[in-house]
């Protein structure tokens, strides 16, 4: 079994504390021999953790990209890196496995496709729903006419509300300047798996969304711009001390533990996160924000084999998860990620349960689609398997999001995706 050697650029969430940790799991398979991150604390944790030499690892990506490093480049940094990150692997020759979403823009999108047929590198976009086991299951029944022909689908991405608070209105993804807008950043794996169950490319898509809450003109009386100054801390449902400084202390303190993470150097402290509270984004008035993406948005799609779909995008929902529901001619069925289950209900019949906490339970994120999609990486290394979440595949599913988008700001006009418009 050929073991390939791994080189991670960005080492947070997904690079160190999901994907790194994920294939130290397999050393038959891979061996981590380099990491690149811009922040000290993560390139050392990772660094010791992996057992990466020293001299491997860097906090600049130009020293790191000065030359090729291993069989393998994993891209792990922001949004707004990933297109930049992945043509300087293409060009070392790297095969690379590259996150999600690669670009807001479609000729960036274009000139990754043909950087990789021009440098021949294989290339993995993490679209982990496509592995995880119950959207697979899905599909299979879908395949399998389990529902006679497929008609439409009704897609909600149910966002959460701490959520949506957290990640896209103080955090990385507030903002589409420097990030993406919302279709990419949250729905980009959605809208990917819509295609997938489609079995066919989009033909034409309309979108509409606004932001219409996180605003300041929707404030509380006498609100503060920091939640540790404001009189409404503890009762205001998105106050960040009681985000981030009581549930960390109702969950034991945890030292390596997301959200926390993502406000506090690992491992996670009181004093540090009590600072990032009073002092950093995290702990500003959700009111008072530098945000300017979306909190709703609905798209709707028609595919070039007829089949049609909505894709409602939610920040306002009590719960995280998606509940697809599929109409078929001999029935419906809907995969609910909260429920863990599929439900059928084929016309005339008794609806039957599917059961999905048992094969989604491998003891990783995102309904154990993280551990499958390094399995599936390993094939596509091999040459046994197009990922089946390739370059050419994800840029189909980008170019629905960018084109939602551009309907969104164009008051919900119909684009079409591969023809004049
Ligand atoms: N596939 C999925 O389901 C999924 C889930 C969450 C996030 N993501 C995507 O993964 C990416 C990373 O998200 P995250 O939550 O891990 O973020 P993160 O902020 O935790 O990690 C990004 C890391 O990149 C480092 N970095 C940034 N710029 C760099 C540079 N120029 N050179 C070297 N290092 C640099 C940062 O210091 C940070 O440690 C984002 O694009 C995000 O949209 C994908």
């Amino acid at each position: 079994m050929k073991k390939y050697t791994v080189a991670i650029i960005g080492v947070g969430n997904r690079g160190g504390d999901v994907y790194g940790r994920l294939l130290m799991q397999f050393p038959e398979q891979f061996k981590i021999v380099s990491l690149c991150d811009a922040k000290e604390d993560r390139l050392s944790l990772f660094g010791d953790e992996f057992g990466v030499d020293p001299a491997l690892r860097f906090l600049s990506e130009e020293a790191f990209f000065a030359e090729k490093r291993a069989d393998l480049c994993v891209i792990a940094t922001q949004d707004r890196d990933h297109v930049r990150h992945a043509l300087a692997a293409f060009r070392l020759g790297y095969d690379i496995m590259t996150e999600k979403p690669l670009s807001d823009i479609a000729t960036e999108c274009e000139e990754l496709l043909a950087a990789q047929k021009k440098y021949g590198g294989k290339a993995l976009v993490c679209h982990v729903l496509r592995y995880a086991p119950a959207f697979v299951k899905m599909n299979e029944l879908l395949k399998s006419g389990a529902i006679g022909r497929l008609v439409s689908i009704d897609a909600t991405e149910r966002v959460a509300y701490w959520h949506q608070a957290h990640s896209y209105v103080r955090g990385n993804w507030r903002n589409r300047e420097s990030s993406t807008p919302m279709i990419l950043a949250k729905c980009c794996h959605d809208l990917d798996l819509l295609q997938y169950y489609a079995g066919a490319r989009c033909k034409s898509i309309s979108s509409v969304g606004d932001l219409t809450f996180f605003k300041k003109e929707n404030a509380p009386e006498g609100a503060a711009a920091r939640c540790v100054d404001c009189p409404h801390k503890d009762t205001c449902t998105y106050s960040a001390t009681s985000f981030y400084l009581d549930k960390w202390a109702e969950e034991g303190k945890p030292t390596d533990c997301w959200p926390y993470t993502v406000l506090a150097p690992v491992p996670v402290r009181e004093e540090a996160l009590v600072e990032a509270v009073k002092s950093g984004p995290y702990g500003r008035c959700v009111y008072f924000c530098d945000n300017n993406v979306v909190d709703h948005q609905i798209t709707q799609m028609t595919f070039e084999n007829g089949v049609k779909a909505t894709l409602t995008m939610m920040g306002f929902t009590s719960v995280m998860g998606r509940r697809i529901t599929f109409y078929g001619t001999a029935g419906e069925m809907t995969l609910d990620e909260k429920e863990h289950a599929i439900f059928v209900e084929r016309f005339g019949e008794e609806p039957q349960r599917i059961d999905t906490k048992i094969i989604e339970d491998n003891g990783y994120g995102h309904g154990g689609g993280d551990l499958c999609l390094v399995e599936g990486l390993y094939d596509m290394l091999e040459g046994k398997a197009t990922a089946e979440t390739s370059l050419e595949r994800s840029v189909e599913s980008h170019l629905m999001g960018i084109y939602a988008e551009e309907s969104r700001l164009a008051g919900g006009k119909l684009f079409y995706v591969h023809g004049e418009n």
